[in-house]
């Protein structure tokens, strides 16, 4: 089968960075056009520079990365250092990249991209806030009809939130966004906290990503590390959800995921309820499917697809 075509958006963040490794270390599955980063986690000097550092890390300085929207539509930007630390990629230590940013905006690489790909053949993958998805959108309507699926990381239902009692942080930074993008119409799939507060990256999760004994197993190990105290913390919890990977692995083993298609409206205008994802999972309103909402993982089945992947690199 030939690989799948994706672009990946993202704020990386530790979680956004295993996502992108799983992703570069998949080639016969996943064909990474390019990866488009959005202020989120961090500012977007620090996303658009983590990208690339990742990049490197994989052996893929091949791999073109854009910069983006540098705050949400319609807000100021909200980042998560608490999380994440100063820099997004706290814990290993990295070399600064040398590969250089690419010159075109994240919005018009995804618009030229979707447009010159054929239509149906290009999936969207948001780790992180929806600015740039929704911003391509709003600018070139015609995109939305050939783009295949988006498979996001965002939202909650029965966890409710993390950055307030109520929303998910990458649908709170940017619920306009948000909504645009739920209610364009294409096929979404969301992995929401529900799913990957299942991801917990436990000590012997860790420890084998740490035996790999390869640079990528190291540093993995040492952003699980460093991101798991805050979760540990909060939740106390036994390891550190691993959110955004999620995303990679439903698209290399969709049957280690389950959920149900549901309504999911986000909420705009509540202080109280910002950027909440109002899914209809009980199926109690007559407003129509619009999304694949995640519920469940078989997370063993999802820790060794992970670890065996990042052996590769
Ligand atoms: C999401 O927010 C970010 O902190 C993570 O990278 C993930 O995308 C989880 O709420
Ligand atoms: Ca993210």
């Amino acid at each position: 089968m030939t690989p799948r075509k994706i672009i990946i958006d993202t704020d990386p963040g530790q979680d956004d960075a295993v996502a992108i490794l799983l992703a570069l270390a998949s080639p016969e599955d996943i064909d990474v056009l390019g990866i488009t980063a959005v202020a989120g986690n961090v500012p977007l000097p620090l996303t658009s520079k983590n990208a690339r550092i990742v990049c490197e890390l994989a052996g893929r300085p091949d791999v073109p990365v854009y910069a983006g929207c540098d705050r949400p539509l319609g807000r100021a930007l909200v980042t998560a250092e608490h999380v994440h630390g100063k820099t997004g990629l706290n814990g290993p230590v990295l070399p600064d990249p040398v590969m250089p940013l690419q010159q075109d905006h994240a919005v018009d690489f995804i618009i030229d991209t979707v447009r010159r790909e054929d239509s149906g053949a290009v999936t969207l993958c948001p780790l992180g806030p929806l600015t740039n998805i929704a911003m391509a959108f709003e600018k070139a309507p015609d995109i939305m009809d050939r783009v295949a699926e988006i498979v996001l990381m965002g939202g909650a239902y029965f966890e409710v939130g993390n950055i307030t009692p109520t929303a998910e942080f990458n649908i709170y930074v940017d619920p306009q966004a948000a909504d645009i993008v739920f209610k364009s119409g294409v096929e979404v799939t969301v992995m929401p906290l529900d799913v990957t507060h299942k991801a917990l990256v436990t000590k012997p999760r860790n420890d084998r990503f740490r035996a790999l004994g390869t640079p990528v197993g190291i540093a993995v190990a040492e952003m699980t590390d460093f991101f798991e105290r805050f979760d540990k913390e909060k939740y106390g919890s036994t390891g550190a959800p691993l959110h955004d990977p999620c995303v990679i692995a439903y698209l290399l083993r969709p049957d280690l995921f389950t959920g149900r298609h549901v309504n999911v409206e986000i909420e705009t205008r509540s202080d109280l309820t910002l950027g909440m994802t109002v899914a209809d999972w009980w199926r109690v309103t007559d407003r129509a499917p619009n999304a694949m909402f995640m519920g469940d993982v078989d997370a063993d089945g999802f820790f060794d697809l992970l670890t065996d992947r990042l052996g590769r690199l």
